[in-house]
């Protein structure tokens, strides 16, 4: 069983730790955050044994085995390189890091200490995507012409908030573009019987917010020259999350393809539907996401991988998601 060292005290460490506790992969055994009293709080009720404000503290303890980085964007590359460098593994919420410089100074301080680091898109650990991609590989639409991804919520402006302040990252790009287009990535991938990776084409447009960040926009992104996908993400709009992949014989419906659980709380479910009428698969599952995700972490550590390099989101991905995220971005917030 993994002890995990948590670094954040946010709403997704709290998601996180809760996975943890519901399986038997690992355990929370200390929570860093800024304020004593504040971590002390959210360490008793998280049922986390131990709390600290002090980095090394957490990284020096030799009974932790690996990291969980769950604090706002600008901090992820930084705490992630701290960690590997103290010999911890680490998987590190999205987006690891803003700019595709410290994209590489993580994976270039994970190879060179030999400590797995993995970014977390924890719908890729979760039965239903592997569903989908046993289907796309399958055929079962025919070949496959388009692909409509989005995610969207309104959110209350508040210029205090992460995600409206430039300073910690702001913006739906970087908070949630990374879901419809790394969906797009493997769906492309799947499709054209590629690992997922870049399309040879991608625009983006969009409108911005206060301090420059962005606030609604869409992306156009082509694969193999036969695959377009339409791409939405937004601070300002709750948008319909169903992914939709449309093929040459009917089309793929994933009413939820983020948190994954549609029907019963652990249960996937994807529709296929052709002019004949309409499939619905239902996926067992029993744990979440995260659940799968901190499980799926365990089973690489237990297996001596040092990279991702073949796990359900790899290194590669997190590599030319975040160029075109930061492309994305850069596209609807020029001046
Ligand atoms: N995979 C997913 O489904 C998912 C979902 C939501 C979020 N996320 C990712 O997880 C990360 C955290 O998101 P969240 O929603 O949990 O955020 P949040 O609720 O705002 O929590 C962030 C925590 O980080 C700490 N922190 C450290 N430096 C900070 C700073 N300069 N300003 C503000 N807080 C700071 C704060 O704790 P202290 O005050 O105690 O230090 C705060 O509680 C984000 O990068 C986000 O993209 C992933």
């Amino acid at each position: 069983m993994l002890n995990w060292g948590i670094i954040g005290t946010g709403r997704i460490a709290g998601t996180f730790i809760r996975a943890l506790l519901a399986g038997s992969s690992g355990r929370p055994l200390i929570v860093l955050g800024r304020d004593p009293e504040r971590t002390r709080r959210f360490a008793a009720e998280h049922h986390v044994p131990e709390s600290t404000v002090n980095l090394r503290t957490l990284l020096l303890d030799p009974r932790i085995d690996a990291v969980y980085v769950a604090t706002p964007h600008v901090s992820h590359a930084e705490l992630s390189i701290a960690a590997l460098k103290m010999g911890k593994p680490v998987l590190c919420e999205k987006p690891m890091a803003l700019a595709s410089a410290d994209v590489e100074s993580v994976l270039e301080t994970s190879h060179k200490c030999g400590k797995l680091f993995l970014e977390g898109y924890m719908y890729r650990w979760h039965p239903q995507t592997a569903k989908l991609v046993e289907l796309l590989r399958a055929g079962v639409v025919g070949e496959i012409n388009m692909i409509e991804s989005a995610f969207g919520f309104a959110a209350k402006y508040n210029p205090a908030d992460r995600l409206f302040d430039p300073a910690l990252g702001g913006g739906a790009i970087r908070d949630i573009g990374g879901y419809p287009l790394s969906m797009a990535m493997l769906v492309a991938g799947a499709a054209l019987g590629r690992e997922p990776g870049a399309p040879e084409r991608f625009l983006a447009g969009g409108v911005t917010a206060p301090g420059n960040i962005d606030r609604s926009s869409c992306a156009i992104a082509v694969w193999g020259g036969r695959i377009v996908a339409q791409l939405s993400c937004s601070l300002g709009a709750t948008l319909d999350a169903a992914l939709r992949i449309h093929g040459s014989q009917g089309r793929i419906v994933v009413p939820d393809p983020w948190v994954c659980n549609r029907t019963e709380p652990e249960t996937g479910l994807i529709r296929i539907e052709r002019d004949s009428g309409c499939e619905e698969i239902l996926i067992p599952a029993d744990r979440t996401s995260f659940g799968y995700e901190a499980d799926g972490f365990a089973r690489l550590l237990q297996s001596g991988a040092r990279e991702a390099v073949s796990a359900p989101f790899r290194i590669a991905e997190s590599r030319a998601l975040n160029r075109l995220l930061d492309e994305w971005f850069q596209a609807v917030t020029a001046k």
